[in-house]
């Protein structure tokens, strides 16, 4: 019986777990632009990306463009025969897999003066932390990994006997 409510709040945490999905705003205030201060894949290599995550592509509608390519077209700048091309100003693009994307602007020159982005976006095994978190990779991620999962469970079976002891009242 005392089993009952620690199954319930299990399946509720993990449903919560795998709805929180974020959205990454590309080049922060200044959005998808030529000239960029700070170069696209050192922001993105700060960040863990995930599937079901979105970027937000803000930049002027008509000027400039999202174009998703290839590994060798990303290299080189071809912008001819993207994948995907989006010029509305406002592109909200969401990862459908694991594994790299590649992204370059379409406007004339851009992509080569750094206007452009990969994003390697996690497979579902390295789900461990969420959202733009500024830790090393290497030990101190897992580490921060099992903390979270002791963290999760120590909740879980705190509202699992609060639930229990409810029940029995
Ligand atoms: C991504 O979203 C789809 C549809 O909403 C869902 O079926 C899938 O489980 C989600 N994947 C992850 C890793 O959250
Ligand atoms: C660009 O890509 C297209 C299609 O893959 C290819 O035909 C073309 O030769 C490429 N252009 C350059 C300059 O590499
Ligand atoms: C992801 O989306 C792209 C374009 O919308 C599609 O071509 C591709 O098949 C999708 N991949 C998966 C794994 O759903």
């Amino acid at each position: 019986m005392a089993s009952t409510p620690i199954v319930l709040v299990g399946v509720l945490l993990g449903l919560v777990a795998s709805g929180s999905a974020y959205e990454f705003h590309v080049g922060g205030s200044h959005g998808w632009v030529e000239y960029h201060h700070e170069k696209y894949n050192s922001w993105a290599e700060r960040n863990r990306f995930q599937v079901n995550d979105t970027l937000l592509f803000k930049y002027k509608a008509g000027e400039d463009s999202v174009l998703v390519v290839t590994d060798t077209a990303y290299k080189s700048c071809n912008v001819t025969s993207p994948i995907e091309s989006y010029t509305d100003g406002n592109t909200v693009f969401k990862f459908n897999r694991s594994g790299p994307f590649f992204f370059i602007s379409g406007a004339a020159d851009h992509c080569k003066h750094d206007q452009r982005l990969i994003v390697v976006v996690l497979g579902i095994r390295n789900h461990k932390s969420h959202g733009p978190t500024p830790l090393p990779p290497g030990p101190s991620s897992s580490a921060s990994g099992s903390a979270v999962s002791r963290v999760y469970l120590g909740a879980m079976v705190a509202v699992a006997m609060a639930l229990g002891r409810a029940l029995l009242i």
